[in-house]
């Protein structure tokens, strides 16, 4: 089997620094802004929790101390008294109860925070993606950007687990420092010469895992992808049928392998590393712990004081190894913020202009002016100097072969795109001077590759005027035009009907079904202009011939285009506009045309012979 020509996974990738970590910290305020938004109240409780935790491990050291010094005391009295003793004993216990108590509530206030944040940050990059123009969302590098603000949610929920511990530790440990510093500073010295070479260590190799993990972006996605066709009922017919399960699976197992083994590399080596730092870690422990033992002997320090510090030590070392790692963690996640960050805060095309209000009915209609277009990222005109007019409430039917141009033109009527050169009027306003919601208000669109949504018949339907969605009058109108009302009666839990394969109950429908409903789509709203591409082609031609009859029935005094290949349908139109490779080739009404011998007279003949 020939391998599929994958680029070297050494050629084209970007490397990021510890630096570039160091800097994404900035984020990290606006960050904990966003997180205390979503609720102040857990936040404040998470916090408080926090802080007083913070102190117990200094506490109940400090009393464990107390506690073996007052044995040891008593041991050595002839009328003992143990009232202190056990004074001491409650109060650790005390401690230790609330401590853990503390915990759960700082662990359930995380997880309810992170969940909600998870949640709001889901929704917000659902609403940035909208924003966004369609041409943004084709370009391959700007996809993998919204990829990686999608699908690092748990990332960012970590991090803020992880600064809080953070903030938590650092207290922590500065009131354990103060004890050490008060009875053996030295061990100090020993501790942090200890500790360094480990966080040296974790640092590197999280700023080499991370830029890792983004210069693979798109390949992680070709795999997301080949695991989905490759498991999935919607390609399964094909995938059996054309044999193509060891194509996909080969081609998934070449690409993961060779993800798998940089990332085998990495984790070994960090693993072997980070071993030898740590038994440095536990010498520096035994080193202290002789220091203090000497220490005890020579009588310098209590028994009492060697338990304490001998805790605080190893308290303290833990506390470090788990700061500093937490720290390396905290700036590779703050690297995945970075993402998210650059993601909400793009630059949305806007016109500076202020929008010129939409006329309320339309007078003149369209004009379209040497319009030249090419898609972004390709060099070659899909439209090369189209012009004519289109009147107001004439109803006009595209025709050109595959390829010609013809929904590229409506993507410009609708501004999915700006065109190269050229324009389109509206009553004598270029269509880019509109607000842009309001004037797609304006449209009752159905595209040829309209979207199936897994979602009820109703919610199908009302996806076409989202606000209606609870008005039964509107959604059996728009349904009955377009003669979707077939398919609703034939559903045993009728417009309430989950469609598709993919969640319970769901009923799948055929193709000319699906084309029935999107076009109730363009119904549900009374607009001015309406647009059918193609949403006949699924359809029988008595089918066709019916939804068109209707159509133009329910349009009067509408403009509409209207693009099908079926000429029963196209002649229906008061003119006919034909497309060739990206050119007006002829424009008139059907007799006129027919008068004429060009592409168009010659296809309605071939097709008018089909039917013979
Ligand atoms: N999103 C896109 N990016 C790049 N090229 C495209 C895109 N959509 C369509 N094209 C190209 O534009 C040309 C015209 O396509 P289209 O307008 O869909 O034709 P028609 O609707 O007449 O069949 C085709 O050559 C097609 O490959
Ligand atoms: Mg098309």
């Amino acid at each position: 089997m020939a391998k599929p020509p994958f680029k070297s996974i050494t050629e084209n990738k970007s490397t990021t620094s510890i630096k570039d970590s160091f800097q994404a910290l900035k984020f990290v305020p606006r960050f904990f802004k966003e997180i205390y938004q979503t609720s102040p109240q857990l936040f404040f409780i998470n916090i408080t929790a926090r802080l007083i935790n913070s102190i117990s491990p200094i506490a109940i050291l400090w009393l464990g101390k107390l506690i073996i010094d007052e044995i040891i005391h008593q041991v050595s009295l002839e009328n003992k008294d143990l009232t202190v003793l056990w004074k001491y004993v409650a109060l650790e216990l005390g401690i230790v109860i609330a401590s853990d108590l503390l915990s759960r509530v700082i662990n359930l206030t995380d997880s309810l925070l992170g969940d909600l944040y998870s949640n709001r940050s889901s929704e917000k990059i659902i609403r940035k993606s909208s924003e966004l123009s369609i041409s943004q969302l084709e370009d391959p590098d700007f996809y993998d950007k919204l990829e990686r603000a999608r699908s690092q949610t748990v990332r960012r929920v970590d991090l803020m687990s992880n600064i809080l511990s953070q903030a938590e530790s650092l207290i922590s440990m500065t009131t354990l420092i103060a004890g050490l510093i008060y009875f053996a500073p030295v061990l100090i010295l020993i501790l942090i010469l200890s500790i360094i070479p480990s966080f040296i260590n974790e640092a590197k190799f999280s700023s080499t895992r991370y830029s890792l993990a983004r210069s693979w972006t798109s390949e992680r996605r070709e795999l997301d992808y080949l695991r989905f066709i490759g498991a999935n009922n919607q390609t399964a017919r094909e995938v059996k049928l054309f044999g193509l399960t060891d194509f996909i699976a080969e081609r998934f197992r070449e690409l993961s392998d060779r993800y798998y083994h940089v990332t085998k590399k990495l984790a070994i080596k960090q693993n072997l590393l980070g071993s030898i730092f740590n038994i440095l870690g536990v010498l520096s422990y035994y080193g202290a712990y002789i220091y203090i033992v000497l220490k005890v002997v020579a009588g310098a320090i209590t028994i009492g004081e060697l338990t304490f510090l001998s805790g605080s030590f190893n308290r303290l070392r833990s506390n470090l190894q788990g700061f500093f790692s937490r720290l390396t963690r905290i700036s590779e996640s703050a690297l995945y913020l970075k993402d998210y960050f650059d993601f909400i805060d793009l630059e949305i095309e806007k016109s500076s202009l202020i929008p010129i209000p939409i006329p309320e009915k339309i007078q003149k209609g369209f004009v379209v002016k040497d319009l030249h277009f090419a898609y972004p990222g390709s060099r070659e005109e899909v439209l090369k100097g189209v012009s004519f007019e289109l009147k107001a409430g004439e109803k006009m039917a595209f025709v050109g072969q595959n390829g010609a141009g013809k929904t590229t033109l409506i993507k410009l009527f609708l501004r999915f795109y700006e065109p190269t050169s050229g324009e389109i009027l509206l009553d004598g306003i270029n269509i880019n001077r509109f607000d842009i919601d309001e004037y797609r208000q304006r449209f009752g669109v159905i595209f040829q590759d309209f979207f199936r949504y897994e979602f009820t018949l109703r919610e199908n339907i009302a996806v076409g005027n989202i606000d209606e969605i609870q008005n039964d009058r509107t959604i059996h109108d728009a349904a009955e035009k377009s003669l979707a009302n077939q398919v609703i009666e034939a559903m045993t839990l009728g417009i309430e009907q989950q469609l598709g394969r993919r969640f319970s109950n769901g009923q799948e429908l055929s193709g000319g079904q699906w084309q029935k409903i999107a076009l109730a789509r363009a119904y549900m709203k009374d607009a001015d202009i309406m647009i059918l591409d193609e949403p006949t082609s699924a359809l029988d031609a008595q089918a066709e011939y019916e939804v068109f009859k209707r159509f133009i029935g329910l349009t009067q005094g509408k403009t509409s285009i209207i693009i099908s290949h079926r000429f029963s349908t196209v002649r229906m139109a008061d003119r006919i506009l034909v497309l060739q490779n990206g050119k007006v080739l002829e424009l008139g009404t059907h007799e006129a045309l027919m008068e004429n011998p060009k592409l168009y007279a010659d296809l309605f003949k071939l097709q008018a012979a089909g039917y013979q």
